[in-house]
């Protein structure tokens, strides 16, 4: 008999099948058992009448409890009124393992439990349609990227320095010396532009974030694109292509999971490039303008993010922050050093920076007085100063955070949602 999975299940109507998969639910009326069955592709409901198969795989079908595991054969039916359009009409039962007394029941449930039951709770409809979700978002940037020759190259996780300021390192034992948890493959990446042209790493990133709020994990995914002879211009607009392809693609090919995590789509269509682009001083009008007390130099904070993101239907761009509170790298504005070529995508919807990146310095001597102005180890960057030394030229990246663009793209009220198994303040486990 032929194996099929549920989410292929509309290829065999009428044809009688072997499913392999999880109770999900049942209920039953007497002579009749209804079972939801899930295999990780998706949910079907099973019937089983009594006096239509064996008494013993009936009996089994009695004895089935939430999430045991089983092998199930039936004859596929189209049937409208059932979720998803079909149904089983069992023919057999096989169960293969009777799971205990499941923690998670289809009731409501706090998150802080959810949590703590996470590597249980991503069996639900919701938890499973994130992570495609995820999933496609991940492949899509990668399928743009690959598009546009750009080349995957991997940074390093263990690394002897920051990226991203020395208050969020995670430092750990390397054996006489330490090593930290890479917070941005940045670096690595300018290094990779001067070899390769177009380059991008993927991978996880760490940063000790003391702060407790919807939008910082303490491990989190990001895509980082750096770019050899390309300017701030350039790098905005790889970024809003980018961003519009991946919506589009979401709402293209998962409607059904966008459905699920109950989605309003609406703001998400109309999200084409180009996006507006706002400079630092502009952002701190408009914050004033709407009585936020805003003083130039500072830096923004979540609040403060969501008020500028309202007032545009697309995520906006935030230019020339003031160069005292960006990243010792950012290069500049050569016509006003006071700011610099950096640049910020805010989503809307209150989910705040998904991007940031910038234009990087080029110039060698700038670069060792920032280093020292920052008070990084000299030592550990000669390899970055040589990149200046040997053929500098002006370039570009930028970082996405991942978990970020899923909360945006799925709706999501906190980013722990958003990845497999969240990493946060006070949590890790499982
Ligand atoms: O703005 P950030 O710190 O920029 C960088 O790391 C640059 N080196 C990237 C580059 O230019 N190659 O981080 C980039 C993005 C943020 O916009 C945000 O989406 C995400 O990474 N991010 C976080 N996501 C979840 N939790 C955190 N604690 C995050 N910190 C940053
Ligand atoms: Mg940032």
């Amino acid at each position: 008999m032929q194996r099929v999975d549920i989410s292929h299940v509309a290829e065999h109507v009428g044809e009688e099948v072997e499913l392999r998969g999880w109770v999900y639910n049942k209920r039953s009326s007497g002579s009749l058992i209804f079972l939801i069955v899930r295999d990780g592709t998706g949910f079907i409901q099973a019937v089983a009448a009594k006096g239509e198969i064996p008494d013993e795989d009936f009996e089994a079908c009695d004895g089935l409890t939430q999430e045991s595991s089983l092998v199930v054969r039936g004859t596929i039916k189209a049937d409208k009124r059932a979720p998803g359009g079909y149904e089983v009409a069992v023919t057999g039962v096989r169960p293969l393992h009777i799971a205990e007394e499941y923690p998670i029941s289809l009731k409501k449930h706090g998150t802080d439990f959810l949590m703590d039951w996470r590597h249980l709770w991503l069996r639900t409809p919701r938890q499973a349609a994130i992570l495609r979700i995820r999933h496609e978002i991940i492949g899509a940037i990668r399928d743009f990227l690959d598009e546009q020759e750009f080349i995957l190259v991997d940074a390093p996780i263990l690394t002897p320095s920051a990226c991203e300021g020395t208050t969020t390192l995670f430092s750990t034992d390397y054996f006489d010396s330490t090593a930290y948890l890479s917070q941005s493959g940045q670096l690595y990446m300018e290094a990779a532009a001067m070899a390769l042209g177009k380059v991008y790493c993927f991978g996880p990133t760490f940063r000790a974030e003391k702060s407790k709020t919807r939008r910082h994990l303490t491990e989190f995914w990001m895509v980082e694109p750096e770019m050899a002879w390309v300017d701030l211009d350039g790098n905005l607009k790889l970024q809003e292509d980018m961003v519009s392809y991946v919506i589009q693609r979401v709402l293209e090919e998962r409607k059904s999971e966008l459905a699920t995590v109950e989605r309003d789509t609406g703001r998400l269509r109309n999200i084409k490039p180009p996006f507006p682009r706002i400079s630092y001083d502009e952002a701190v009008e408009i914050l004033n303008k709407n009585g936020v007390e805003f003083e130039w130099g500072n830096d923004f904070g979540g609040g403060d993010e969501t008020v500028l993101a309202e007032q545009f239907d697309s995520p906006v761009f935030v230019h020339r922050y003031p160069t005292a509170i960006k990243a010792f790298y950012m290069k500049p504005d050569p016509q006003r050093p006071e700011v610099c070529l950096s640049a910020d995508l805010l989503a809307p919807e209150g989910y705040g920076e998904i991007i940031g990146g910038g234009q990087r310095i080029d110039d060698p001597e700038l670069l060792r007085l920032r280093i020292r102005e920052h008070d990084l180890p000299e030592e550990a960057y000669a390899w970055y100063m040589d990149l200046r030394k040997f053929g500098s030229v002006p370039h570009s990246g930028f970082g996405l955070g991942i978990e970020r663009a899923v909360a945006w793209i799925c709706g999501l009220d906190h980013i722990r949602e958003t990845i497999p198994f969240p990493r946060l303040l006070n949590r890790i486990y499982p």
